[in-house]
């Protein structure tokens, strides 16, 4: 990390398979990112904690997700790759800016008070205090750039709000972190409601289609996807669900709204419909398979997440101890 390259950090999840939304919109642009920025990948398996999990399935969601973002392009040699829990000094970090964060700020989070409605009977201290957790996994490795959707802009300002009162306070130890906005990502909508963002938690699971969902059930998801009244296939507000076939289209394809407009005069919506489905299932292939190839291969991704934890311990360990030894902890001899 000594070039001028900016630091990215992202964290992810390992609550199940990303859907085509998230690749679009994210993931996919994450291979390219490597090129122009210091990278730094981790599956946040202490996030997911803070609601109740299966351990047998997180175990294997971790594990699977490691797999998924090698098989996106994550290359582990520019950019280390990790699972959280593994390196101490994201839980350490944390608890030193829990001290320095209000519970009047934490109280305001949306997120929180969502997933309180949603899991009244366990609104633990963990749920509480999880964008602390968040401003330490940042914060560790001087980061630059956040590729963040909307629904984590509100945990990025409170890690800045963190980051300034700690130097405010202590002199300069954190970088401030800025939210970084994909130049091409698409925003995709649910095939079953287009008013609706495509979720893995919509309750219809032809609503989404999920980044290792085989071909035949793309195709089917997409031959129910919900179109409009009419039958021309155009791009306007008052066709939600066409609209957003066709947004999907033109990422994965790259053609431009026009050309696709030309291309389906006539044709109608089933015609379409087929096309979207055929060509993102031949997107997704070869992800699918580079993914069932290194998820056999346990020793290889044990070796890329061992490698990966003890780069992230190195570079963060700098920032922590600078933490602690600002705030007057005695430092280990
Ligand atoms: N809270 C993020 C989410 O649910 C995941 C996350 C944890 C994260 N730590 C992060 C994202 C640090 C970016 C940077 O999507």
């Amino acid at each position: 990390m000594e070039n001028k390259k900016k630091n990215v950090f992202s964290g992810i999840q390992p609550t199940g398979i990303p859907t085509l939304g998230n690749y679009l919109g994210a993931m996919r642009g994450w291979p390219l990112l490597q090129k122009e920025y210091n990278c730094i990948y981790s599956v946040v398996d202490l996030h997911s904690l803070t609601v109740r999990q299966e351990p047998a399935k997180l175990r294997r969601q971790t594990l699977s997700l490691v797999a998924l973002l090698l098989a996106i392009g994550i290359d582990p040699e520019q950019s280390p790759l990790f699972i959280q829990s593994h390196v101490h000094t994201h839980a350490e970090l944390a608890w030193l800016l829990n001290c320095y964060t209000q519970f009047g700020e934490l109280s305001r989070m949306t997120q929180f008070k969502d997933k309180s409605v949603k899991h009244p009977d366990n609104i633990n201290a963990g749920l509480f205090c999880y964008p602390v957790l968040m401003a330490a996994d940042i914060l560790l490795y001087q980061t630059d750039l956040v590729p963040v959707g909307a629904d984590q802009k509100q945990h990025l300002e409170l890690a800045r709000d963190i980051a300034s009162r700690f130097n405010g306070l202590y002199g300069d130890v954190f970088r401030q972190p800025e939210p970084y906005i994909p130049p091409s990502g698409a925003r995709v909508m649910s095939l079953q409601d287009p008013t609706k963002k495509m979720s893995k938690s919509d309750t219809n699971p032809n609503g989404y289609v999920l980044l290792l969902d085989d071909t035949d059930t793309i195709l089917r998801k997409f031959r129910r996807a919900v179109t409009d009244s009419g039958s021309e296939i155009i791009s306007t507000p008052d066709k939600p669900g066409v609209s957003n076939l066709m947004a999907i289209y033109s990422v994965v394809t790259g053609k431009t709204t026009e050309e696709i407009e030309k291309d389906f005069d006539g044709k109608g919506y089933g015609a379409f419909k087929t096309a979207v489905g055929e060509a993102v299932a031949e997107t997704l292939r070869p992800v699918r398979e580079k993914y069932n190839d290194l998820f056999k291969n346990k020793d290889y991704l044990q070796k890329i997440y061992t490698e990966g934890a003890e780069k992230a311990l190195q570079i963060s360990q700098r920032t922590y101890l600078k933490a602690c030894k600002k705030l007057g902890l005695v430092l280990p001899q």
